[in-house]
């Protein structure tokens, strides 16, 4: 057996509705970039799914592009992994319909994401913002991975995308790979630096609450310095101190090291020199990420061979799970 089909299946997909915060980086795309060596990847741009709120198309399209160039820009090889654009591989929406019909309305009615954006967006809770979980259990069932890397925040989504393979599995025999996901220790749950009781995110009002991986220098800074943070003054990892808490775990996995390393290194420093120093830290971090992004970004030609490579490259790898279920399912092919 040759070396690239014993490797285990890794899938990812992250949605092009903006640019990606430093959680979706420490949270997700991060550790993408470090499986590629040891596991067989697969990771696309979750277009279909950023159309579940209303859309402006020549943006979205832009927004698309923009997410392809960053995945380069962080290191993903199209050589090494399979980087795709969700909606230019349509077994996605067929795979979707199939398994809505193996999905509960129940178990969607208690999907958290769904109640927390059909509050956000109370004028459109469409059928897809309900059926979300389908179409995301159909991304990933499609490809057999054995691991799928996310942050917390996706932790209910993967159950679901559990419970929908084993009720399928036990109707027609063992179609598809159970997946596990892999949420790391640190990183999966990064804070808003206005709200550190929130989640970061790039859909918050207030943009001092998320970093964006574009952002300067400058502007990384001046946010972690204005990060909300408390009263004690003392910087350790304690119940209730949501926003030093977030700031080590930050800088913990920036840095590649513990968090009590981190606490032990910043003992007896005010909370102003600690904010700085993690401001710079991500700052340093990211900086070689922006340059790298805007080469990508202005060659729009190599975004699209390369997209479209890899969409073919998913294709193939999705055909036989797809003949499969249309086979058990009943339907003629
Ligand atoms: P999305 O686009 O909201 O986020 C992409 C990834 O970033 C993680 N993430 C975070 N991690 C830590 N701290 C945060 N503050 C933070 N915010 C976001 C998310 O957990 C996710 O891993 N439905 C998915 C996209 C998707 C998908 C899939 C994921 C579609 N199909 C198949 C895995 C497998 C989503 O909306 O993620």
């Amino acid at each position: 057996m040759c070396e690239q089909t014993q490797k285990k299946k890794v899938l990812s997909c992250i949605q092009p509705s903006g640019i990606p915060t430093l959680g979706n980086y420490l949270g997700a795309l991060k550790n993408w970039v470090n499986m590629q060596e040891e596991y067989d990847c697969t990771f696309a741009v979750a277009d279909l799914h950023a159309i579940t709120v209303r859309q402006e198309p020549a943006k979205l399209r832009q927004q698309i592009y923009s997410m392809y160039a960053l995945f380069l820009a962080l290191g993903l090889d199209p050589e090494k992994s399979t980087l795709f654009i969700q909606s230019q591989v349509p077994a996605h929406s067929q795979l979707a319909w199939i398994l809505s019909c193996y999905t509960q309305f129940g178990e969607l009615s208690r999907m958290t994401q769904f109640k927390d954006k059909s509050a956000r967006h109370a004028d459109n809770i469409n059928a897809g913002l309900f059926a979300y979980p389908a179409l995301m259990a159909a991304d990933i069932l499609l490809y057999q991975p054995d691991f799928v890397p996310v942050g917390h925040d996706q932790k209910q989504h993967l159950e679901i995308t559990r419970d929908i393979a084993t009720r399928f599995n036990n109707l027609y025999g063992d179609v598809f790979t159970v997946p596990e996901p892999l949420i790391g220790k640190g990183g999966a749950r990064v804070m808003s630096l206005a709200d550190p009781t929130k989640k970061m995110s790039k859909s918050d009002e207030n943009p001092n609450g998320y970093i964006s991986l574009l952002d300067t220098k400058e502007d990384i800074i001046r946010k972690f310095k204005r990060a909300v943070t408390d009263s004690d003054a003392k910087i350790c990892v304690a119940e209730g101190k949501h926003g030093i808490n977030n700031l080590i775990d930050i800088y913990s996995v920036v840095m590649g090291i513990s968090a009590d390393e981190t606490v032990k290194k910043f003992e007896g420093c005010g909370y102003g020199e600690f904010k700085l120093s993690v401001g710079e830290a991500v700052a340093d971090c990211l900086s070689p990420v922006r340059e790298r992004y805007n080469e990508y970004i202005s060659d729009k030609k190599k975004l699209e061979d390369l997209s479209k490579m890899g969409a073919e490259k998913a294709y193939y790898a999705s055909r036989k799970t797809m003949s499969k279920v249309m086979k058990k399912v009943g339907f003629v092919l």
